[in-house]
């Protein structure tokens, strides 16, 4: 059967679902009135978040909030869990403090709230924005509930480092898809941005900018990159997110260009206000202005005055603004039309959440029963997180047939269940998942008892700790994501795993890193699976029983021992509450996997940075093979290509592409061509894949990348059924900045890619004539 596909893919050129806060009369007049009535120290209470004492990180030091609040030194709070306490303090604001003016409850809502789906790497491998948007919508609708009206994601920060820890919170190493993925998760938390409803919430695109691109893959470490770089390849899901009308933007850590990125006027005012038109408010992260004169620009004086001259309206727990302000404006270090201008925009945030109007607006004390960890919104994160995992090998087991893979299992027979992270359920949810239950998640060895049924005998032992390091295990454990470390001997643990591994048919081997081994502050030097962990499989292997790696990570990891030996690898990231159930899911077959890399997986930790999207140089090396040439660009110890490019991941059917034909080999400015593939589903299963456009700018005026994603389609292809998919390619999806920052389309000759991964070279050239 073929089916032609007329929906048309206008990629870049798609007219951005845009919620930019419009010119409202009635705000303006009811924040000016606000703002003529306020005394200089209410004002800058509005600027001041400071920490709740719920959750801590760096150097916290405010106290007596409630005092604070009443006083009007506070304009929000943040991660605080539970109506009744949110409840609490609004009210402390809205009866106790002169003007009533309501606070702002923000929480780090990254992944979902107590229904928590795959952390974001894992999200972004789906390809699928629908889906991505229902997770943002569900977590706001919970968080909501729960009283919190502000929340900081989505977390856009394009790396390409795996050393990174940070790597899991956001959405891979390219700007084109993380920009949809932004605006997706804009769109879910936020919907039309009218705040009609109580079940949207503001959001927070962070960090603001470049964080992802630390020296070294180092937590806070400097960042030193060219502006075009910035431009091309690591702003667009910033700027797509401001498109999309996300409310509020959180400043990274990090300096740029040597001022921090909390002091950068040329980063918050030109780049974020002037040339992108960002009409919301911006909010350092935690401590970040302090943390300037670590940085070595000035005492707190000098860099408070320095953040709110540069654009920075709210100062997360750092306390500079709250100590500082008047005093600057006494010796006019700043002026009152600054801080009225940051004033201003803080309480245009809480006018659209429509906040005045109503500061219980969030605080229903019916919505946490019926609107959080509901069955509905668990049945989600369920298909969500099964649509996240990656195939990354599934070979046929030593005795099975060539080319029948071990995977599915049957629901049948004798399964061993083995290592550190198959019975963890408080590592399910993954990092960054503070309003969720740890200990109601779903374990892999629950989820694996539940979907194989009574017919299946499953048995399961540790195997291993996480590391011989028992320091590295406790540090990689926090926030109560403990492991339960276990006091056996190597030896009498991998004894008692080859006991049940020799009574079973296969042996499913749960094993990676722990959700705190990635995240925030957790840089690695090596990205190996754990040496305890690799003995352990080493000696699964031995028994020569068929072994599944079910690999769970929040970065990339190096592969190259386990892809030679080990015939199955389903890579699992941290999928969320409901992770054992979908991993299950897709062990047995009863969904087919479709997710796929939206990181490279390197072969060697030496390869990082790494990206498909990378230059040619004017050395590149002449064979494909890999093989060492002399003053080529290449290691003389390995070769260039990682070991999963970007974009990969298996099915358990396979997919044979047809040749990439165009409507046209020419192109004008106005104009657009269709380029076609055919996609067959050649294999035993009905699927899903995800189909990926680059294309190749063969000339310029600056060196452009060997390719860049330009547009995906994730379809449904029954077993034997056959699609058309047509991407439209137009001058807009051509354009790049150039040396004067320029964003423009350069005449000449492009080559435009169509496949199932990033390495594919099926491709067909046009020319751009203008
Ligand atoms: C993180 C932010 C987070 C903030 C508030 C910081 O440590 O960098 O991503 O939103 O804390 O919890």
């Amino acid at each position: 059967m073929k089916i032609r596909l007329t929906i048309v893919f206008a990629m870049l050129s798609i007219i951005s679902f845009s919620q930019e806060i419009k010119e409202n009369p009635t705000k303006e007049k009811f924040v000016t009135e606000l703002l003529s009535k306020m005394t200089l120290e209410e004002k800058i209470g509005q600027l001041n978040l400071p920490s709740s004492g719920d959750f801590t990180t760096g150097q916290a030091k405010s106290s007596n909030i409630a005092q604070k609040i009443q006083e009007g030194e506070v304009g929000g709070l943040f991660n605080i869990r539970s109506l009744q306490r949110i409840k609490d303090v609004q009210k402390i604001a809205v009866e106790n403090s002169r003007l009533k003016i309501p606070l702002i409850f923000g929480m780090d809502v990254i992944h979902g709230y107590e229904t928590t789906f795959p952390i974001p790497i894992g999200l972004s491998c789906t390809w699928d924005m629908n889906l991505i948007e229902k997770s943002a919508q569900i977590a706001a609708k919970e968080a909501s509930a729960d009283g919190i009206n502000w929340t900081f994601s989505p977390m856009v920060d394009v790396c390409k480092d795996a050393r990174w820890g940070r790597i899991s919170e956001g959405s891979g190493e390219d700007a084109y898809l993380g920009s949809q993925v932004a605006k997706a998760m804009v769109r879910g938390y936020q919907g039309d941005g009218t705040y009609n409803n109580n079940t949207n919430i503001l959001s927070c695109v962070k960090h603001f900018a470049l964080y992802g691109a630390p020296e070294a893959g180092r937590e806070y470490n400097t960042v030193d990159m060219s502006r075009i770089k910035m431009y091309n390849e690591y702003f667009p899901p910033y700027k797509a997110a401001v498109d999309a009308g996300a409310g509020s933007v959180m400043v990274s850590f990090n300096e740029i260009d040597g001022i921090p990125a909390t002091g950068n006027k040329w980063l918050l005012t030109d780049v974020l206000r002037k040339q992108w038109g960002f009409k919301g408010f911006v909010v350092t992260d935690y401590t970040g202005i302090p943390e300037m004169t670590d940085h070595g620009v000035g005492d707190l004086q000098t860099v408070s005055a320095l953040a709110l001259k540069a654009g920075v309206q709210m100062d997360m727990v750092g306390e500079g603004f709250s100590t500082t302000l008047k005093k600057s404006l006494a010796e006019g270090k700043v002026t009152q039309k600054e801080i009225d201008a940051a004033c201003r925009l803080i309480l245009n945030a809480k006018y659209d959440l429509g906040l005045f109007a109503n500061p219980y607006k969030y605080l229903d004390e019916s919505r946490p029963k019926k609107d959080i960890y509901t069955a509905e919104n668990r049945a989600v994160a369920r298909s969500i997180a099964s649509q996240s995992l990656v195939l990354l090998k599934n070979d046929s087991s030593p005795s099975g047939r060539a080319g029948e893979g071990i995977l599915p299992l049957k629901k049948s027979g004798t399964i061993a269940v083995i290592g550190p992270l198959a019975d963890a359920k408080e590592n399910m949810s993954g990092t960054w998942s503070v309003a969720t239950n740890i200990q109601n998640s779903i374990s892999l060895l629950a989820g694996i008892k539940e979907v194989a049924g009574n017919s299946t005998k499953v048995l399961y032992a540790k195997g291993s700790n996480l590391d011989y390091d028992a320091t590295l295990e406790e540090n990689a454990t926090m926030f109560g994501k403990t492991l339960h470390r276990d006091s056996r001997t190597k030896e009498e643990l991998i004894a008692e795993a080859l006991m049940i591994a020799n009574q079973s048919d296969v042996i499913i081997a749960a094993l990676g890193e722990s959700s705190e081994l990635s995240g925030e502050c957790t840089s690695r030097t090596n990205i190996d699976i754990p040496q305890a962990q690799k003995d352990l499989l080493n000696e699964l292997l031995k028994t020569g029983k068929p072994v599944v790696l079910v690999l769970f990570d929040g970065r990339p990891l190096v592969l190259v021992d386990e892809n030679k030996t080990v015939p199955a690898i389903l890579n699992v990231w941290f999928a969320g509450s409901e992770a054992g159930f979908a991993i299950a899911d897709v062990l047995f077959g009863d969904v087919n996997p479709s997710g796929k890399l939206t990181i490279t997986f390197p072969r060697s930790i030496g390869q990082v940075p790494i990206s498909y999207s990378h230059k040619n140089t004017g050395r590149p090396l002449g064979n494909k093979e890999g093989k060492f040439e002399k003053f080529k660009s290449n290691y003389i110890d390995e070769r260039n290509e990682p070991l999963f490019p970007f974009g990969y991941g298996l099915s358990y059917t396979s997919f044979t592409y047809g040749k990439v034909t165009a409507s046209s080999t020419k192109m004008s400015a106005k104009g657009a061509i269709n380029v076609s593939v055919e996609v067959t589903n050649s294999g035993n299963f009905d699927g899903k894949e995800v189909v990926q456009l680059y294309t190749r700018d063969l000339v310029g005026s600056v060196t452009r990348p060997v390719k860049e994603l330009k547009g995906f389609q994730k379809i449904e292809l029954k077993k034997g059924e056959t699609k058309t998919v047509t991407f439209t390619i137009s001058a807009e999806d051509l354009k790049f900045y150039n040396s004067d920052l320029k964003y423009v389309a350069e005449n000449g000759m492009f080559q435009a890619f169509i496949g199932t991964n990033s390495d594919t070279e099926n491709k067909i050239e046009f020319e751009l004539v203008q």
